[in-house]
Order: C-alpha cells, then sequence, then structure tokens
C-alpha cells in the first residue's frame, strides 16, 4: 500500500493518458474516500460531476468544437491568476511553462503548437475519466479551500490507486459550456475539472521533475 509520504511524492501531472477504462469499482472507492475530506464546519460544498465514455465524448466534443469555431469565448469563472503577477510568482508561472513546453519539444514562436497543446485541455488530455467539481455560486474563498483539499484528496487516492491526474482550472475559463454540456444551473459555479487515468509512461511530458521552492522562502518555523 502506497503510503501518503509516497503519494504525495509521485504524483505528478500527466497529460497524455492510455486508452484503457478506468474500472466502476475504482472510481467509486476513490470519491468515496475523497468524501472523508476536511471542509470548514463539514459543509461538504461541492458538486462532482464524473465523466466516462459517451457523456465524456459529447462534453469534449461540443466544447471543442465551439472553441475552434471561433464563437465567442465565455468569460471566465474566475481569473487564473491576478492581471500582474509579480515576483516570483511571474517567473515560475514562465519556468512552468518552459519546461512543458520543452518537453513536447515545442519552440516559443510555434504558436499554433503551443494553442493546440491548451486546447488539449478540453480533451482532459485524452483521458478515460473527466472529473468537473463546482460549488454553489454564493460561496465563497473560505469553500474554495474544501474544494483544493477534496481535489488532492482525489489525487493521492488516485495516484495510491496506479492512477495518474491532471488538475485543470481550464475548464472554469469556458463555464457557460461546461454548464450547458452538463445541465446544471446558472447557481453553480464551475470551480475545477481532473483528468483521470492510467499515464503513458513513456512520453516526456509526463515526466516532468518541476523544481519546488525551498522552504526557507515560504516557511516561518517560530519558536523551535
Ligand atoms: C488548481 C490547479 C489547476 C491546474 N490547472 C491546470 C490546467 O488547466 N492545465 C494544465 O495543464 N495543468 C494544470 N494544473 C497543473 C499544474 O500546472 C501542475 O500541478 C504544476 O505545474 C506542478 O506540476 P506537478 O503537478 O507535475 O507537480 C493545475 C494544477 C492545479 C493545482
Amino acid at each position: 500500500m502506497t503510503t501518503v509520504s509516497e503519494a504525495i511524492q509521485a504524483r505528478t501531472s500527466v497529460r497524455v493518458f492510455e486508452d484503457k477504462q478506468v474500472p466502476k469499482d475504482v472510481i467509486e472507492e476513490i470519491l468515496g474516500l475523497a468524501g472523508n475530506s476536511a471542509s470548514n464546519s463539514n459543509i461538504e460544498a461541492r458538486k462532482v460531476y464524473v465523466l466516462s465514455g459517451e457523456p465524456l465524448q459529447t462534453m469534449v466534443t461540443e466544447i471543442t468544437t465551439g472553441l475552434y469555431s471561433g464563437e465567442d469565448p465565455d468569460p471566465p469563472e474566475y481569473p487564473a491568476y491576478p492581471p500582474k503577477l509579480q515576483e516570483p510568482y511571474r517567473s515560475r508561472r514562465y519556468a512552468c511553462g518552459e519546461v512543458m513546453y520543452a518537453a513536447l519539444e515545442i519552440p516559443r514562436e510555434d504558436k499554433t503548437s503551443r494553442i493546440q497543446q491548451v486546447m488539449k485541455n478540453y480533451t482532459f488530455f485524452g483521458a478515460p475519466v473527466g472529473i468537473i467539481i463546482s460549488m454553489p455560486a454564493n460561496m465563497l474563498e473560505g469553500q474554495v479551500i474544501d474544494i483544493g483539499i477534496y481535489l488532492q484528496s482525489l489525487m493521492l487516492l488516485a495516484n495510491e490507486r496506479g492512477l495518474a491526474t491532471c488538475a485543470q482550472a481550464s475548464w472554469a475559463q469556458c463555464p457557460n459550456r461546461v454548464r450547458s454540456c452538463l445541465g446544471i444551473a446558472d447557481d453553480e459555479r464551475i470551480m475545477v475539472g481532473l483528468a483521470l487515468g492510467y499515464a503513458d509512461d513513456d512520453i516526456a511530458v509526463n515526466t516532468l521533475n518541476h523544481p519546488r521552492a525551498e522552504l526557507t522562502d515560504y516557511v516561518s518555523l517560530r519558536g523551535f
């Protein structure tokens, strides 16, 4: 059995998946266990849409067709970053992209290929399972923390079972389309997606090793 320490070290974002279904009982086990995640006052303000097979394909086709056909983009559910990302966050974000595009062998000037890679978000990177997590529209930052905790639970539980994931804020960039495809009312905010499946281990982009900040950059140990 994988320990939490092992899962947290082994988890990495995967953007190419094997063409292999995830058994329903494994999905149900992950969802059941993730339900134990902490949330402030245990309000569990989330809805979780787990798609596979035909419903997944229908949503992917509808959304990618719409995005490629030059329709107006949706207003994002929330800004992915502040308008002016300051240092050191700006450089970290830049480095993150560079590492990924280097592994994909897509140079900076090749805008078309870079856009195509971004568009793969809207196919869940070909994963056999796509998850959309929403929360009631009147919820606040406190509940966003709870969503993040739940998302991490899903990712670690998946890893423990030999599955791979990629968290995807991209789905919050086209919330109206997601709501329309899934029949979700306007009173739910589309917060994040998660691609879930078996990693293709032979692909460089699945083995990125993003450096992490030193603890001294952001941890303040006091009284030890
Ligand atoms: C909330 C959240 C949203 C993310 N959204 C996306 C996304 O839309 N597309 C994507 O390719 N990666 C996305 N990622 C993956 C991050 O880029 C990735 O976690 C980061 O580069 C660190 O790499 P690692 O996950 O391999 O450790 C997201 C991660 C998180 C936690």
